[in-house]
């Protein structure tokens, strides 16, 4: 049954491009790195401002979290399911000497304290996103962004929607507000 589920889902995302050792029991979404280019337009649609904190839950190799720290001086905070995952973002970090805007935590993305967050960035499945909204709700303030590549949270109403080409195919941006989701 689980080598189904994880057929699908991968036939969902595309090839995976490479086994992340995780506990699967918990996996919301398997390792596919948003392209660049959706990175810098997720960003640029979440009006990151330098000094705000964003959050990217299951961060994978930590594009995100780079590109807020160094293109718009953000706080940025990663949270991982894959140790092998969370490894690679930390040499990164200390690589880049980005300790004082960057971090990352091995944890499950539905256990996290979000308060601290203006922003936070997704690239999970829609299911997996039903299963954070009540976190979202409890934890973020109004005026905090949530912005999801490619699927939605069903029951919100996005502030707007964008769509990009990268590698092939067209993506969606969903951009969503605290306090403008109904
Ligand atoms: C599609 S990738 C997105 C990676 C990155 N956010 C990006 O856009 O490039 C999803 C990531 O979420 C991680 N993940 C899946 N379930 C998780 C969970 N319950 N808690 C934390 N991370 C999780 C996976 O290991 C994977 O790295």
């Amino acid at each position: 049954m689980l080598q189904v589920v994880v057929a699908v889902v991968s036939s969902f995302f595309g090839a995976l491009p490479l086994a992340a050792q995780i506990d699967h029991a918990k996996s919301l979404a398997p390792y596919v790195p948003s392209p660049q280019v959706i990175v810098d337009r997720m960003l640029e649609a979440a009006a990151l401002k330098p000094g705000e904190t964003l959050f990217d839950l299951g961060c994978g190799d930590g594009r995100i979290l780079f590109t807020a720290a160094q293109r718009y001086k953000a706080k940025a905070v990663g949270i991982e399911l894959s140790k092998r995952l969370v490894e690679q973002v930390r040499e990164a970090i200390l690589r880049q000497n980005l300790q004082d805007l960057v971090s990352v935590k091995e944890a499950n993305l539905l256990d996290v304290d979000l308060s601290s967050a203006d922003v936070v960035t997704l690239y999970l499945l829609t299911d997996s996103n039903a299963k954070l909204r009540p976190n979202l709700e409890r934890y973020l303030r109004p005026g905090a962004r949530v912005v999801s590549h490619d699927f939605e949270i069903r029951g919100w109403k996005p502030v707007r929607v964008e769509e990009v080409h990268a590698h092939r195919r067209n993506h969606k941006i969903y951009v969503y507000q605290i306090g403008k989701t109904k």
